[in-house]
């Protein structure tokens, strides 16, 4: 069957947000966060999301992930509606799907680089954890180092690890909020590399908040936010690439 991207059967498309509206309560009074967000990502697809301090960006992934609930309009993930899901519900939809990488590495300073990769694989009651964690750092290079705590780690070999725990349960969606954000440059050439190279094998699809041009230029397409909306989302950009049959 041929098939257009503007045509995408609902099997194709593995993050669906329309029309999403996030509100919170401050003390200064109501903020309207996210102010009607609709967005369409297809599986396999690599998009960056840009825009300035404020945007939304992080608020945007954070309820692509369920970890923040929207106020109204529709998040369906990788074939999931997340309004219709409890907390626990919404968990495992994390455990089955999605990976995450913040932008602090959030890594467990009390557990070794073994054990923090090997946490998600804990958590969905795998029984080769550490063997398959040890595999998964062995995949980002570091294989030598699966005995240190994070403290004991680089800000790079952190990432690395903080890469290899996102990966290491085959999540179909991987959500990394600016993973170059706090390395060198040459780092940060690295783990991009590396991101992409995990994604590639994989199949992954991945979305990536970035302020680094250099990693929005490897996507395959760069959305932007500004003021809590989409104010272009690359779609045009996409359309022009070859891959497309049937337009
Ligand atoms: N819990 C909250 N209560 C009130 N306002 C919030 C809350 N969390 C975020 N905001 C506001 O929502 C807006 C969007 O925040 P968000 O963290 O999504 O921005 P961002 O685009 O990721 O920015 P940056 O590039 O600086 O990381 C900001 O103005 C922020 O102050
Ligand atoms: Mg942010």
């Amino acid at each position: 069957m041929s098939r257009v991207h503007s045509n995408a059967t609902p099997s194709d498309t593995i993050v669906d947000l329309d029309d999403v509206h996030l509100r919170l309560d401050s003390g200064a009074g109501p903020v309207n966060i996210l102010r009607g967000v609709s967005l369409h990502v297809e599986r396999g697809e690599r998009v960056g999301v840009v825009g300035p301090s404020g945007s939304g960006k992080s608020t945007m992934m954070m309820v692509m992930a369920g970890l923040e609930r929207a106020s109204s309009g529709r998040i369906r993930v990788a074939g999931q509606d997340l309004a219709r899901l409890d907390e626990d519900g919404l968990a495992r939809f994390r455990r089955d799907h999605v990976g995450i990488v913040f932008q602090a590495f959030h890594l467990i300073p009390t557990m070794t680089a073994l054990e923090n990769v090997a946490i998600p694989l804990e958590f969905a009651g795998v029984r080769d954890a550490f063997a398959r964690a040890q595999a998964g750092l062995e995949s980002v290079g570091l294989g030598h180092r699966i005995h240190h705590y994070p403290g004991q780690l680089s800000g790079g070999e952190q990432q690395r690890t903080a890469l290899a725990r996102a990966f290491v349960t085959e999540p179909s969606l991987l959500l990394a909020d600016e993973p170059t954000g706090n390395l060198d440059i040459d780092t940060g050439v690295t783990i991009v590399k590396l991101l992409f190279d995990l994604a590639e094998r994989r199949g992954t699809t991945l979305v990536l908040i970035t302020h680094d041009p250099a990693l929005a230029a490897r996507c395959d397409r760069t959305v932007r936010l500004a003021d809590g909306r989409i104010a272009d989302d690359g779609v045009a950009t996409r359309r022009a690439r070859p891959a497309l049959v049937g337009e």
